[in-house]
């Protein structure tokens, strides 16, 4: 097994410069005028007010040189696209799922997926949701639940899967729900809202022999399968030598389908799809598409961005890539493991989550320390990243509480080097020393869904 501590040196970047993008440099007082514009909302600050970007990872990635060349081979016809085509068989080719409808994005993906299979007072249990997930269980009047493991829920914690479905706990809720209750249990790979942690294979066999005895379908979020099977092969006893393609497979060979936004593991900037092996389920897929994404030959997207999604699939599938992509996190993680910041472990595939209740204990109670932090980030460097805890998941109306406090730091796929990721650990470990000194926020403006995007803060 391959050691997941963080590594010291720089990771090599598998690609070279072709073009450059200006990063802009604002100045503390600019920065400070931002903050008070946005409203102490950084989903509000303008792009050239931003330094280095880490709000997410999602569609902020750089498309290769074959993806932009297959821009030019857009085929923009309204029904039966050869993007489409192209599109379908590599998808099909990837997950062996037969039935594909493309959608504009991953939350489009669940609408339509959702919107089909789920009726209010429906169950969907997941290890755990990520936001617009949530959101949409929620939308249709069923209530989302989440299974992880309890060690998925301590920071501290180094076990190697703490993406895993808690097994009993499923189970239990199955046998007392059953398919009139629980219409699907999604599983969602690797679990963004708990640091980017992978699921094993394993684990994802027992999920599915639970599921299959309660004749209840298991879905996978498939948003960044590729980093998931990465750690699978790195960390799971008997992978290590197969390729990722293989390890995605035997993961989607255990499902009846999938939501995916392709603006993580597909590497474009927009894009996403939902596939099943439900012949039925995908007829009326189509018609929810037709209705809400457009025809089931685009899904929302121009025909031109199927093409990039094909080749962002196969690419984000190279080992070489992956090995950069994680590296990364790692190499942030060892940079600010130096300077005593705690983050959540072990670092995952997508980004460094910092633990808001460990950097502030001070503020840690009042439910908007995690916000505090990233405004900090934000007014020490420019750094923008963003709060995943009680202000992006609150309190639902099932009464469960926020038991994670976490900053993330997402790394964009291919945009960043290893000098920029040097100043972001520089940042934070400037805040993290004069920590006592930050200040908590209260909440001024508390939209009904959703609210960490559109809140209205100000300092206390
Ligand atoms: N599922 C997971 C696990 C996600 O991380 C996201 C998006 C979605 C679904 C929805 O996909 O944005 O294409 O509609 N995550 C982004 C993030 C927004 O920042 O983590 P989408």
């Amino acid at each position: 097994m391959v050691s997941d501590r963080p590594a010291r040196g720089a990771p090599f970047e598998p690609y070279k410069t072709k073009v450059v993008e200006r990063i802009p440099n604002p100045s503390r007082e600019e920065r400070e005028r931002a903050l008070v514009r946005a409203h102490y909302n950084l989903f509000n600050l303008r792009s050239d007010e931003v330094r280095i970007d880490l709000l997410t990872d999602s569609g902020t990635g750089a498309m290769s040189d074959r993806q932009w060349a297959a821009l030019m081979l857009g085929d923009e016809s309204y029904a039966g696209s050869r993007n489409f085509l192209h599109f379908e068989e590599t998808v099909r080719s990837l997950t062996g799922f037969p039935y594909i409808v493309p959608a504009h994005q991953g939350r489009a993906a669940e609408n339509l997926l959702f919107s089909t299979l789920c009726r209010p007072g429906s169950v969907v249990p997941n290890n755990m949701h990520f936001d617009t997930t949530q959101a949409h269980v929620r939308h249709q009047g069923a209530v989302p639940v989440n299974l992880a493991i309890p060690q998925a829920y301590d920071p501290e914690s180094e076990y190697p899967f703490k993406g895993n479905v808690d097994v009993v706990a499923l189970e239990k809720l199955l046998s007392e729900g059953g398919p009139e209750k629980v219409p699907l249990v999604m599983v969602t790979i690797t679990n963004n809202t708990g640091g980017g942690q992978p699921v094993s294979l394993g684990n994802l066999r027992e999920v599915s022999r639970v599921a299959t005895a309660h004749r209840v379908p298991v879905y996978l979020d498939m948003c960044r399968w590729a980093e998931n099977a990465f750690f699978v092969r790195e960390r799971e006893p008997g992978m290590g030598e197969k390729t990722i393609p293989e390890i995605g497979r035997a993961f989607f060979d255990l499902a009846a389908g999938a939501t995916m936004s392709a603006k993580k593991d597909g590497l474009v900037n927009i894009g996403g799809f939902v596939a099943t092996r439900d012949e039925r389920l995908a007829e009326r897929l189509k018609e929810a598409a037709i209705l809400y994404e457009g025809f089931p030959t685009y899904g929302g997207l121009a025909r031109r961005d199927l093409e990039a999604i094909s080749v962002g699939l196969t690419e984000a599938t190279e080992l070489d890539y992956l090995e950069h992509r994680i590296g990364q996190v790692r190499y942030l993680a060892a940079l600010l493991e130096e300077l005593d910041v705690p983050f959540f472990h072990p670092v995952g595939g997508h980004g460094v989550y910092l633990d808001v209740r460990r950097f502030l204990p001070h503020l840690a109670d009042d439910g908007l320390a995690g916000q505090a932090l990233v405004v900090e980030l934000y007014r020490e460097g420019g750094v923008r990243a963003v709060e995943v805890g009680a202000l992006m998941f609150g309190t639902g109306p099932e009464g469960e509480s926020r038991t994670l406090e976490l900053v993330r730091l997402a790394i964009p796929r291919r945009v960043y080097s290893a000098s920029h990721l040097a100043y972001v650990a520089d940042v934070v470990g400037r805040v993290y020393a004069r920590r006592a000194s930050v200040r908590g926020l209260r909440m001024v403006y508390r939209p009904e869904r959703l609210p960490h995007f559109t809140a209205q803060f100000a300092p206390q």
